[in-house]
């Protein structure tokens, strides 16, 4: 039997992303996002508020950072999803984090998450209820100790955190639980 729950519309997994940029002064403005996806092989759609620091920050900057955030930095990636660059001027200070600038075009990596997407501000879409940015990936970098033998990102090292917008927790990956295109193969007769 199925019963009705809480209406959410984020499925399984949602991401739990750290969306960086500097100001004019070199200040690092950085949020927690969970409404962003890949919307092409080398872009990346977030929905985030107009209001927040970081949105105004990365328009004016026109580059920004999405870094993937780990088990291990769950405090200050949940820190930088409640406070607010508006009424905290040292909250990147707060987080205890370092930032360098990124080779393709300066946004802000976060030398402590695993994976970081460098992107480009390629366009603004506003509809009546939603405030859209899409970034053009321009580059995309790991900390070596994520990476497998075949030299790309592993999954099970990154230990990356996921979002449950039912109940507001943050879980673990689970195990790889199969093969995309090629799962299905069976039923292809
Ligand atoms: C788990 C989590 C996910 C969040 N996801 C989003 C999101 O996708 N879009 C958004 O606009 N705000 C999101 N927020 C809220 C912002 O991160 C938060 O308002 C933050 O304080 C903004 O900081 P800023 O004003 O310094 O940029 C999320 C917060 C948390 C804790």
């Amino acid at each position: 039997m199925r019963k009705e729950v809480n209406i959410q519309a984020g499925g399984y997994p949602m991401p739990v992303l750290m969306i960086a940029a500097y100001d004019e002064n070199k200040k690092v403005e950085m949020m927690n996002a969970a409404w962003g996806m890949a919307c092409g092989g080398d872009q990346i759609a977030l929905f985030i508020s107009s209001g927040h620091k970081t949105t105004q920050t990365l328009k004016k900057a026109g580059v920004f950072s999405v870094s993937i955030a780990d088990e291990a930095n769950i405090v200050p990636a949940d820190f930088v999803g409640i406070a607010s660059g508006n009424t905290m001027p040292d909250k990147f200070e707060k987080t205890g984090l370092h930032a360098v600038p990124g080779e393709a075009g300066g946004a802000p990596v976060i030398e402590e998450f695993p994976v970081c997407y460098e992107c480009e501000l390629l366009e603004e879409v506003n509809t009546g209820n939603v405030h859209c940015i899409v970034g053009k990936v321009k580059k995309v970098t790991a900390d070596e100790k994520v990476l497998g033998a075949d030299g790309q990102v592993d999954p099970e090292k990154v230990h990356p955190l996921i979002f449950d917008q039912f109940g507001r927790g943050y879980y673990k990956l689970g195990e790889k639980a199969g093969q995309a295109w090629d799962a299905g193969n069976v039923l292809m007769k």
